[in-house]
């Protein structure tokens, strides 16, 4: 079947193809379907596994375990393919925005310009955050983390929507879609400024969605502040390229709190603590970390022998990808809005940055990396590029939550909207004890 757009909206479709399982103990045989998608791999179905010889499948950290259908993101790692919606994300940097991006991860289409219109004017005025939220700011210690206080917030404004929480409501579900994606970077303004001491400033409905983000948090009462508009095309983009990554971490986090009926701001908090670790969203920031402790260039093989040798559990952050094993296309992309930003803000001849290509240039020639398909991944020329607008290091991966706001509220309107979905609950293999009676604390 075929939509009007041409994308091909089968699902769940049955191939010829099965996978013949025999029990070798018993002699018992069944046969498992194979299911194909509109593009990728095919997924053995495995649901009859346990029902029909008591087993499950072994797959820690979900190796090879395709873990729901979704309509949303398609990435080819071995291609370096990332679609949304169907549609390449070289396109979409190079004409879309952010809120165009967000509309169609929600909505499954591209908005035509009255639907790009209204939605845009629905975010813009959704930006205020109640002001009981906002002096939930002053409890947090001065030197909280910025991602501490935005998942602590999200997941308290769901004391705030009563009137819109049922999740069995598409016009609910849309509320809050708009609500969320319109008072993340409020919410993400207030922790920058409740760090730095400053007075909050509010949003205003004249600015697009970047320049109004950097105005609150570059603003100050006492004085005008005029958004450099390269610095708010660069952070549109930086938005466009982290807003969905399929299945990722943080998006799998959302799915499974969200699967258990709990309300989305529980669930997208849940989600912000997810990315909130270095191997997620917390790269970029490690990644500065790291270029700042290399220094300078004739650090390198030094640092690279550290990374190769694994006792020292020094990994190269910004390098590597679960599902990428060619050059993540974000990264590519990336690379060059840095050079324009760096030249824009006079720091063209920034020493991270040199170190960041040489780095890069090295390690792409290394047999260590060559042989593991470890390319740079979009995190390590983020960090940069925030660092040239003046966003503090703490601050990256609030950004990038910001961004994956839009994915995350897509996958979890898809999967409640699925009559299908069922609670989230993986098996285990449990390797503890077996059962042994309880000891008296004197016979101990
Ligand atoms: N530096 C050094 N070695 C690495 C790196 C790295 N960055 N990444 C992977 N490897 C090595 C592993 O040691 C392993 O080697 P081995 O086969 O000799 O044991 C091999 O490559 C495979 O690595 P895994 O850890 O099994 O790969 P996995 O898919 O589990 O990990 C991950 C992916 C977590 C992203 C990893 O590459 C990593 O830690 N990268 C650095 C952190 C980073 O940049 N994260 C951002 C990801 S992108 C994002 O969230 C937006």
């Amino acid at each position: 079947m075929r939509s009007r757009d041409g994308v091909n909206t089968a699902t769940r479709t049955m191939t010829n193809k099965t996978f013949e399982l025999l029990d070798t103990s018993t002699g018992k045989k069944s046969s498992l379907p194979v299911r194909s998608g509109t593009v990728g791999p095919d997924v053995v179905d495995i649901a009859a596994l346990n029902k029909d010889h008591g087993v499950f499948t072994f797959d820690p950290g979900f190796m090879a375990t395709a873990s729901t259908e979704s309509k949303i993101t398609y990435i080819d790692g071995d291609a370096g393919v990332l679609l949304y919606r169907g549609y390449p994300i070289e396109q979409l940097a190079a004409q879309s925005s952010f809120i165009e991006v967000a509309y169609l991860l929600n909505n499954g289409a591209l908005p035509d310009a009255k639907q790009l219109a209204d939605f845009t004017a629905s975010i813009t005025r959704h930006t205020m955050v109640n002001e009981s939220l906002l002096r939930m700011f002053n409890g947090f210690h001065y030197n909280a983390h910025p991602m501490a206080m935005v998942s602590a917030i999200v997941a308290s404004m769901s004391a705030f929507y009563h009137d819109s929480m049922d999740i069995h409501n598409p016009r609910h579900r849309e509320i809050f879609m708009h609500r969320i994606i319109a008072k993340l970077p409020t919410i993400s303004a207030a922790a920058y400024k409740r760090a730095l001491g400053q007075p909050f400033i509010y949003p205003r409905n004249d600015l697009d969605y970047c320049s109004n983000l950097l105005h609150m948090f570059y603003a100050v009462p006492c004085e005008p502040y005029h958004v450099d508009p390269l610095a708010a095309q660069a952070l549109d983009l930086l938005l466009i390229l982290h807003a969905d990554h399929e299945q990722n971490a943080s998006t799998s986090t959302v799915r499974l709190a969200g699967s258990t009926g709990a309300n989305p701001y529980a669930a997208i908090s849940a989600g912000v603590s997810a990315l909130w670790g270095p191997a997620h969203g917390g790269a970029n920031e490690a990644v500065l970390e790291m270029l700042e402790e290399i220094g300078t260039v004739d650090n390198i093989p030094k640092f690279l022998a550290q990374v190769k040798d694994k006792a020292s559990n020094v990994r190269l952050m910004g390098f590597g990808h679960r599902v990428y094993k060619n050059f993540d296309p974000r990264a590519k992309i990336i690379r060059e809005m840095c050079h324009k930003v760096l030249a824009k803000m006079g720091r063209a001849d920034n020493p991270l940055l040199e170190l960041a290509q040489r780095l890069e240039e090295i390690a792409l020639k290394d047999e260590y990396f060559v042989s593991r398909k470890l390319y740079p991944n979009v995190d390590f020329y983020s960090g940069i590029i925030y660092s040239a607008l003046g966003i503090p290091r703490s601050m990256f991966t609030v950004m990038f939550a910001i961004a994956r706001t839009a994915g995350w509220v897509a996958h979890w309107q898809e999967m409640i909207g699925d009559p299908s979905m069922k609670i989230g609950r993986p098996r285990q293999l449990y390797t503890g004890p077996v059962k042994r009676d309880y000891t008296p604390i004197a016979k101990r």
